[in-house]
């Protein structure tokens, strides 16, 4: 294994796969109904990697430093036979981890085969555990309780579960405590993600984001909260434990106390782009490559040259207008 680093020194360790597009949710902060509708082009299937594809890939990135991959979509349980392509990447040398990042509908059916096909932690988002706002949230009219029967799967399957939560003001500000209390007794690690500006339809504005500072100090007056070490270099939320117990919170600041200087993550689209940000507005076709074919070494030597080139840190340098500039959206790219 070569270790390759950017122009900032940072090395490349994490690859987010998204293996679809398309989502059964469409979360307003995400895929607005009225933008990602009935008639939105969603990738057709030859535009799409093949499992066969996303696993030659993914063996030559491990090759440059890659030891997580992060399986996201859309929503990832929609890409027929999943625990397949996990377990093709699990066995793929240097690849230590393998985790899904997922609405949690279809946890429940898929849970038992995803942990035997090696997925070892799924972060599952829910923003809310009340009905009338949740569905007010994923617009799909989708109940509470399916997400935390996929949460609770998954933990009886044995898989390490973590709680999304992504707080807007006004939708479900309301909701941080009672997903606090809930999460602490049921000793499950929520982390609170601040609203992002991604992609350019989700109409975000600064006066919508409750930045980690406001969700700490809401927290901290009902429970003491004291600081953990990070679990991985570039780790992208900051862990605290409550007082007193071995349960975890965690904010994800990327608006107010960016994680930049520390990211180690490539991205991969649907459809074969790499992008080297979040925010990036253009990535770098590998699927034509992949279909041209030209050798693996040409392939990796085109990889490793894009990361030695990369010089991204949109939060840090994100100003009151940089969200209007064109990016790729979150369902595309998986967050
Ligand atoms: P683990 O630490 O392994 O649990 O994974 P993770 O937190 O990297 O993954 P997850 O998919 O749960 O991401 C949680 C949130 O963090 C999502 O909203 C992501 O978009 C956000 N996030 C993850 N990586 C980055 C990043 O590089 N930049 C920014 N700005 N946000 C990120
Ligand atoms: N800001 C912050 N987080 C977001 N997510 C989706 N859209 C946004 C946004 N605009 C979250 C999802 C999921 C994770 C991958 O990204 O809720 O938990
Ligand atoms: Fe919501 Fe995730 Fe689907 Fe986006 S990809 S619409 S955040 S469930
Ligand atoms: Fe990495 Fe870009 Fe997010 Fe910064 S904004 S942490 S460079 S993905």
């Amino acid at each position: 294994m070569t270790n390759i680093f950017d122009t900032r020194n940072r090395p490349l360790r994490d690859l987010r796969i998204s293996v679809t597009d398309r989502c059964n949710f469409r979360c307003s902060y995400c895929m607005p109904k009225e933008i990602f509708g009935v008639d939105y082009p969603f990738m057709s299937k030859d535009e799409i990697l093949s499992f066969e594809e996303i696993v030659r890939l993914a063996k030559l990135f491990a090759k440059i430093g890659v030891e997580k991959i992060r399986l996201t979509g859309g929503e990832p349980l929609l890409r027929k036979d999943l625990p397949i392509l996990v377990k093709r990447l699990s066995k793929i040398e240097g690849i230590k981890y393998v985790t899904l990042t997922t609405n949690g509908v279809f946890l429940a059916k898929n849970a038992k085969a995803l942990k035997e096909a090696g997925i070892c932690r799924v972060n599952v988002s829910l923003d809310s555990l009340e009905d009338k706002v949740f569905m007010k949230i994923n617009n799909m009219n989708m109940s509470v309780s399916t997400v935390l029967n996929g949460i609770f799967a998954a933990r009886e399957a044995g898989l390490e579960v973590k709680v999304n939560m992504v707080v807007k003001k006004g939708l479900n500000d309301t909701e941080v405590l009672p997903m606090v209390r809930f999460l602490k007794e049921k000793n499950i690690t929520l982390r609170f993600i601040e609203y992002m500006d991604v992609g350019c339809t989700n109409g975000w504005n600064f006066k919508d984001v409750i930045s980690k500072k406001q969700l700490f100090d809401m927290i901290q007056e009902q429970y003491q909260l004291e600081p953990i070490e990070q679990d991985y270099i570039g780790e992208v939320a900051k862990r605290y434990r409550y007082k007193g117990t071995n349960t975890e919170v965690g904010f994800i600041s990327s608006v107010t106390e960016t994680f930049c200087g520390s990211c180690t993550r490539a991205r991969l689209s649907t459809n074969g782009k790499l992008y080297t940000c979040l925010f990036a507005s253009e990535g770098y076709d590998l699927s034509e490559l992949l279909r041209s074919g030209v050798s693996d070494k040409y392939i990796l030597a085109t990889i490793q040259s894009i990361w030695e080139k990369r010089d991204e840190r949109y939060s840090e340098i994100r100003t009151e207008e940089s969200h209007k500039n064109r990016k790729i959206e979150m369902s595309y790219i998986g967050g």
